[in-house]
């Protein structure tokens, strides 16, 4: 039988007790680990032959109930399914396990997950339709409809794009990537009838699909591949469609690629904050401005340069365009 090749590991993990300890601390642990462990393999056997008062969360090991989730070197990871083999290709041989939020740690790994959980019900996270109790048939649903809904039924609420958000640190009040992913899901769904009303609620500043900063963590930390960015993107398309975008920065930065890729048949960075912001947040980025131009990254307005083959650009500029905005 061939030898199972083991090597020596040491994780560093974070220890804490809300209850009795004032700050963290991180403890080192040495294990000899073989190349088929997986991350929740190293908390069990923390638990099960170090310290039986370890606590973090796990049920199904098969990458389904979502509890599981911890990060790794700052990695968020869902611990039954990451390989620690892995993770040493990516990080070297020193492993960091800590809670998705050291800052919502109640006990080792385990967080208070209220505010991802708030987030979620915020969103109507069920389908509103009027049931026949008793129909004469099925209500059947084309594939090509429910292929709309797209793999954004296959979410395990884990938790990662949301601990991996800037946009969630930056701002507690925003929905989250898996909220709004959710909230696609149920939106695109031809079956429900609170699509208007799902869609205000995405649409708010401060809150909604418009405080995304497009960086695209979360895509990159979903364990399910599900993109939840590209349902973001699929909400704003939505808010389009249905006429209900509203006159804001956010709003008119995202329509202003189009004049802009329309008159030059590339982006004129000027002309985009001027279209979103005003003449008053031209000059709020003068400083800015100065900077990129310094370094090349901005051409002024008078030396814009055209697309070759402007006027085919123009022409699949106005095919693309679908959905109106201020009447443009
Ligand atoms: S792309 Fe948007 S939702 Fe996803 S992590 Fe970045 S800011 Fe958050
Ligand atoms: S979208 Fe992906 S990362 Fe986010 S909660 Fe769902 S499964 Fe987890
Ligand atoms: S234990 Fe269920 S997803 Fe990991």
């Amino acid at each position: 039988m061939e030898e199972i090749k083991k090597r020596k590991l040491t994780f560093k993990v974070f220890r804490f007790n809300r209850e009795t300890d004032y700050l963290p601390a991180y403890i080192n642990y040495e294990l000899e680990v073989s190349d088929s462990e997986v991350v929740l393999d190293i908390l069990n056997r923390i638990k099960w032959e170090y310290d039986g008062s370890f606590s973090y969360r796990r049920s199904c090991r098969h990458g389904i109930c979502g509890s599981c989730a911890v990060k790794v070197n700052g990695k968020a990871t869902l611990a039954c399914k990451d390989r620690v083999s892995d993770l040493v290709e990516i990080f070297g041989e020193e492993l960091t396990i800590e809670p998705q939020d050291l800052k919502r740690a109640i006990k080792d790994m385990v967080i208070d997950k209220s505010p991802f959980w708030n987030n979620y019900n915020l969103v109507k996270p069920f389908l509103e339709a009027t049931i026949d109790e008793a129909p004469q048939k099925e209500n059947l649903v084309k594939p090509e409809v429910a292929e709309k809904i797209d793999d954004a039924d296959y979410c395990i609420q884990c938790g990662n794009c949301y601990y991996s958000c800037p946009s969630v640190q930056a701002n507690p009040s925003y929905l989250g990537p898996a909220a709004l992913a959710l909230a696609y899901r149920f939106s695109s769904d031809v079956r429900d009838g609170a699509k208007k009303e799902r869609l205000e609620i995405v649409n708010e500043m401060g809150s909604g699909i418009w405080d995304c900063v497009k960086c695209y963590e979360c895509a990159e930390a979903c364990p399910k591949e599900l993109d939840p960015i590209g349902k973001i993107t699929k909400l704003h398309q939505m808010t389009f469609q249905e006429d209900m975008a509203k006159d804001n920065v956010a709003v008119r930065h995202a329509v202003g690629f189009k004049p802009s890729i329309k008159k030059h048949g590339l982006l004129d960075e000027g002309e985009l904050v001027k279209y979103s912001e005003g003449i008053p947040g031209v000059l709020k980025h003068v400083p800015t401005a100065i900077k990129m131009f310094r370094k090349g990254k901005i051409i002024p307005p008078w030396k814009m340069p055209k697309s070759r083959n402007l006027s085919e650009i123009q022409k699949l500029v106005d095919i693309a365009s679908t959905a109106k905005f201020k009447g443009k």
